[in-house]
C-alpha cells in the first residue's frame, strides 16, 4: 500500500505547516493510502558532524539518535510531505538538520520517492520562498527524488492563519492527485 509521511519542520503546534500537512494526509487517507505524521521538533535529530564515517564505513551514520527511526520511516514510505515555514528566507533549523542527515542514508532510501513540499510564510512575495524551493529542487535533482507538488502559503503569520485561505487549502486537498 502507498504510504505517505508528513514531516513537519515547524515547532508550532497547530501552526500553518501542521494544518497543511494534516490536510494532505487526510486526503491521502481518504484515497486509501497509509499515512503518518512526524514532528521533526520532537524527533531528537542531532547535527551532521561531517565526520564522513557513514561514507568510509558504508554502514551509515555513527550517531545514534532519532535519525535512525527517521531513516526507516523514509525508506518504508513512498511519498514525503515535507513542510517547513520560511525562517530567514530558508527552511527552519529543524528541517535543515533533518535534511543534512540524509547524507548518511543509503541511496536506496531515495529510490522511487516523491515529495510534496509545503512552505508557509508571512511575506506575500513568492520570491521569498525561492531559496527553500530552489534548495529542495536542486537536492532532489541530485538524489533522484521527484518533486510532485509545491504549495507556497503566502501571507500567513499567525498559527492557523492559513485556515482562512481557501485557495491554499484547495491546493493542499488537490496535492494528493499528483502523487
Ligand atoms: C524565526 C522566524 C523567522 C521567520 N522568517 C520569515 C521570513 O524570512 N520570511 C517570511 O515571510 N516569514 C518569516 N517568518 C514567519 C513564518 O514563516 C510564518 O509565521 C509561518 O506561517 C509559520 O508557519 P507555522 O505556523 O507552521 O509555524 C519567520 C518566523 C519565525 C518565527
Amino acid at each position: 500500500m502507498t504510504k505517505v509521511i508528513g514531516f513537519c519542520g515547524s515547532p508550532r503546534k497547530n501552526g500553518n505547516t501542521h494544518f497543511l500537512i494534516e490536510t494532505i494526509l487526510k486526503n491521502a487517507a481518504e484515497k486509501g493510502f497509509e499515512t503518518e505524521y512526524v514532528s521533526l521538533n520532537k524527533a531528537d535529530i542531532g547535527f551532521c558532524e561531517a565526520c564522513d564515517a557513514c561514507r568510509k564505513s558504508g554502514k551509515g551514520c555513527v550517531k545514534k539518535d532519532g535519525m535512525q527511526v527517521m531513516g526507516e520511516k523514509m525508506k518504508e514510505s513512498d511519498v514525503w510531505v515535507l513542510g517547513t515555514p520560511v525562517y530567514w528566507w530558508g527552511p527552519t533549523a529543524q528541517m535543515k538538520v533533518f535534511t543534512d542527515r540524509w547524507y548518511g542514508l543509503p541511496r536506496e532510501t531515495f529510490q522511487n520517492k516523491k515529495v510534496i513540499l509545503v512552505v508557509p510564510m508571512e511575506d506575500t512575495e513568492e520570491k521569498t520562498a525561492s531559496h527553500v524551493i530552489g534548495m529542495y529542487q536542486d537536492a532532489f535533482d541530485y538524489i533522484g527524488v521527484e518533486m510532485a507538488d509545491i504549495i507556497v502559503a503566502k501571507g500567513v503569520m499567525e498559527a492557523g492563519a492559513v485556515q482562512a485561505k481557501p485557495d491554499i487549502i484547495k491546493q493542499a486537498e488537490d496535492a494528493v492527485n499528483k502523487i
